[in-house]
């Protein structure tokens, strides 16, 4: 099984997309493994968008991911980052998919309402600098049983 770091980004706390977010991962099969509500420092929001450091979008991004609240999550599943990353569809919403996350609820680039870790690494790296180890809670679901035999 494999985890994600998933983010609710501000834009989408503030227009009461939650619930619609979680509702869809959760019938998309994935489990909910860890959840925080945070406001993000400054610091914490440039570790985590380190790779776009020096970006011209950097300093608007770290301004913006700090500016309210986000909910901070892990999901797992098969191949949870892939599917996750399907599920948000793409960076700018003009372009993703309709069905998807930033396809149906977002319309630019700047409030793409939702992050999901790119590769495995990054889903690793991530997590790590939102929960402790002991945060990820470890339980079954009947739906284990019927993906794994
Ligand atoms: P995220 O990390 O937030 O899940 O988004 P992503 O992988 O789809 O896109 P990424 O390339 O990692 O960019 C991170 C966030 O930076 C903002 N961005 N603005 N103005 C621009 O050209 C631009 N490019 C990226 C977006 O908010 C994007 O989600
Ligand atoms: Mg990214």
């Amino acid at each position: 099984m494999q985890k994600t770091f998933v983010m609710i980004k501000p834009d989408a706390v503030q227009r009461n997309l939650i619930g619609e977010i979680i509702g869809r991962l959760e019938k998309k099969g994935l489990k909910l493994v860890a959840a925080k509500m945070m406001i993000l420092s400054r610091e914490m929001a440039e570790k985590h968008y380190a790779e776009h450091k020096g970006k011209s979008f950097f300093d608007d991004l770290v301004e913006f991911i700090t500016s309210g609240p986000v909910m901070a999550m892990v999901w797992e599943g098969i191949e949870a980052v892939k599917v996750v990353r399907k599920l948000m569809g793409n960076t700018d919403p003009q372009e993703a998919a309709p069905g998807t996350f930033r396809g149906d609820y977002a319309l630019f680039t700047g409030n793409n309402i939702v992050h999901g870790s790119d590769s495995p690494e990054s889903a690793s790296r991530e997590i790590s600098l939102f929960f402790l180890e002991n945060e990820l809670i470890s339980y079954r679901k009947d739906l284990d049983t019927w993906v794994n035999g």
